[in-house]
Order: C-alpha cells, then sequence, then structure tokens
C-alpha cells in the first residue's frame, strides 16, 4: 500500500537549454508531488517535456530555477541515485552493447551495487530476472542482443530492472517498438515487477488509454506545463484541459475500450 512518504517534490521546476533568443523552456514552473509506491503517468503529446522531466528525475538534468527534490534532498551525486531509481527507455537496442551476451550484461548490472553479491548469487538472480519476465534462461544463453526482437530485449531492459530492484522506475514509452499483444504482456511484468519489489513508477507515453490502464494519477503535460493533474477516472471523465480532450480523441483505437470500461468516461466523454 501506498504510504504518504514524499519520492519526488517539485516546487515551480524549470528547466530551459540554451540563451538569449535561443531559450527552450523545456519544462516550465511545474509543481507537484509523487508518493511512494505510486504509479503516476506523464502524458503529453511530442516535445512536451516529458523526457526533460525524466531526466530531472534521473538526476541527469537540474532544475534551472525552482527545486526538485528526491526523498527530501536535491540530487547531487548520480552514482549514489541510480542505485534507487532506474530508467527503462524508448529504445531497448541503445541500451545494450551489441558486442557483449546479454546474460554478460545482465550481470553487469551488478556493478552499480554498493555490496555486489557472490557470483553464485548473480548467476541465479540473472535466472530468477529472466523467469519473472518469462524467459527460459537457456533462451537467450550465448545470445547477443542483435539476435532478439525489440519486444525480447524491452524484457530483458525489464530484467535488468529485476535485478536492480530499484525504489523507483522511470519508464519512458517502454513499449514503444512492440505490437498491441506484446505490450499488454510488458505491462503486465511492470506490474507485477511493481508489487514485488514495491516500487514507485513514473510511466511516459504518448498515449492516454495506456496511462489510464497502469496508472494512480495522470499528469497531462502540454508545453513544459502540467495542464491538469488527477485519478485517471477523474482525468478522463470530466477533462479540464483542451489539451486532454484533444490527447483522448487521440487514443489509439486498440486501447479506447480500457477507457470506455469507465461508465463516467463514456458519459462525459462520448467520443472515446
Ligand atoms: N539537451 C537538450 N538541449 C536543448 N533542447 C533540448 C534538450 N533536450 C530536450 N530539448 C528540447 O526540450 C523540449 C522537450 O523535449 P523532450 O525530449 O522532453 O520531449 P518529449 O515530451 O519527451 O517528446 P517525445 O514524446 O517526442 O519523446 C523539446 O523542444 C526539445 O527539443
Ligand atoms: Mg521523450
Amino acid at each position: 500500500m501506498q504510504n504518504n512518504k514524499n519520492i519526488f517534490t517539485a516546487s515551480n521546476c524549470t528547466c530551459e537549454f540554451g540563451s538569449g533568443k535561443k531559450i527552450v523552456r523545456a519544462v516550465d514552473n511545474v509543481t507537484f508531488e509523487i508518493k511512494d509506491e505510486e504509479i503516476v503517468s506523464l502524458v503529453g503529446g511530442s516535445g512536451c517535456g516529458k523526457s526533460v522531466l525524466a531526466k530531472i528525475m534521473l538526476g541527469l538534468h537540474h532544475p534551472t530555477s525552482g527545486t526538485f527534490l528526491y526523498n527530501g534532498n536535491p540530487i547531487t551525486n548520480t552514482k549514489i541515485h541510480w542505485r534507487e531509481v532506474q530508467a527503462v527507455f524508448q529504445d531497448p537496442f541503445s541500451c545494450f552493447n551489441q558486442f557483449f551476451t546479454i546474460r554478460s550484461q545482465l550481470k553487469a548490472a551488478f556493478g552499480i551495487m554498493k555490496d555486489k553479491p557472490s557470483t553464485k548469487e548473480m548467476e541465479d538472480r540473472v535466472d530468477q530476472a529472466l523467469l519473472a519476465v518469462n524467459i527460459k534462461p537457456p533462451e537467450i544463453e550465448g545470445k547477443y542482443p542483435f539476435e532478439l526482437s525489440g519486444g525480447q530485449m524491452q524484457r530483458m531492459l525489464l530484467a535488468r530492472i529485476f535485478i536492480l530492484r530499484p525504489k523507483v522506475l522511470i519508464a519512458d514509452e517502454p513499449t514503444s517498438m512492440v505490437d498491441a499483444c506484446v505490450r499488454a504482456n510488458i505491462l503486465d511484468y511492470l506490474m507485477k515487477l511493481k508489487e514485488e519489489l514495491k516500487m514507485t513508477i513514473v510511466f511516459i507515453t504518448h498515449d492516454i488509454g495506456l496511462a489510464y490502464y497502469v496508472s494512480d494519477r495522470l499528469f497531462i503535460m502540454h508545453k513544459g506545463k502540467i495542464v491538469e493533474q488527477g485519478s485517471p477516472d477523474e482525468v478522463t471523465s470530466s477533462p479540464k484541459s483542451e489539451h486532454t480532450i484533444q490527447l483522448l480523441d487521440d487514443i489509439p483505437e486498440i486501447h479506447r475500450d480500457w477507457i470506455v470500461r469507465s461508465p463516467s468516461a463514456k458519459l462525459a466523454h462520448p467520443a472515446v
């Protein structure tokens, strides 16, 4: 169950790039809290600042004004931060080196840990992680990333998360490369991981249907701002922002029935 502890606290947090007339305000004065064990989705169109906000959460960018805190403190040491806060990105192939076997790279994940387990325990935990994402260890034995499909590689990223057992997972479009069936599987693995590891998850997507399915709360982003936030039912049944309505209209056909399952959403938004 969620407790009331704030994992992330953003107060008037802005992140700009460039200078003078070429300034880009990627994140614009956002204020929010994300609680322990919550699943929050950042939803918005391309270029609205989702990934920049994710990178602030990872300590890869820092606010140019305002504050951003993890567990009540600014993020200063990324090496320590990444022991607790990990990410899954859009393109799983870019996260693995093509010239090393998958298994050796899964084992290398232990490198960021403070206390490395014994070799035997590392091997066992790699096997457990593979089984957790429905891959039998012999299936990837001796294999390199280019020998697996995009969907299998996305599952390898999740296996890596299972090995690292982070407190917080930032999942930036983790199902962008897979078909609907594999997508549903990956989302189910993610939920299983969340249950097992009691993680806080920040899920990033263009697709408000997908976000509705997995989240406790939705943050709708537009041009660097959070234009609306609330529970999936609140946001989808009585959207307050025109940008939310646009996102509801843009839901891929295949995910529409996830939202239509909510009776209030049908009434308030018959087009969905
Ligand atoms: N390192 C950077 N330097 C300069 N501008 C940047 C940098 N990173 C992002 N931006 C700009 O910030 C804005 C927000 O980018 P961001 O990557 O967060 O978008 P996004 O919402 O993740 O989009 P998508 O859905 O396409 O991934 C864009 O205008 C982008 O060009
Ligand atoms: Mg992005």
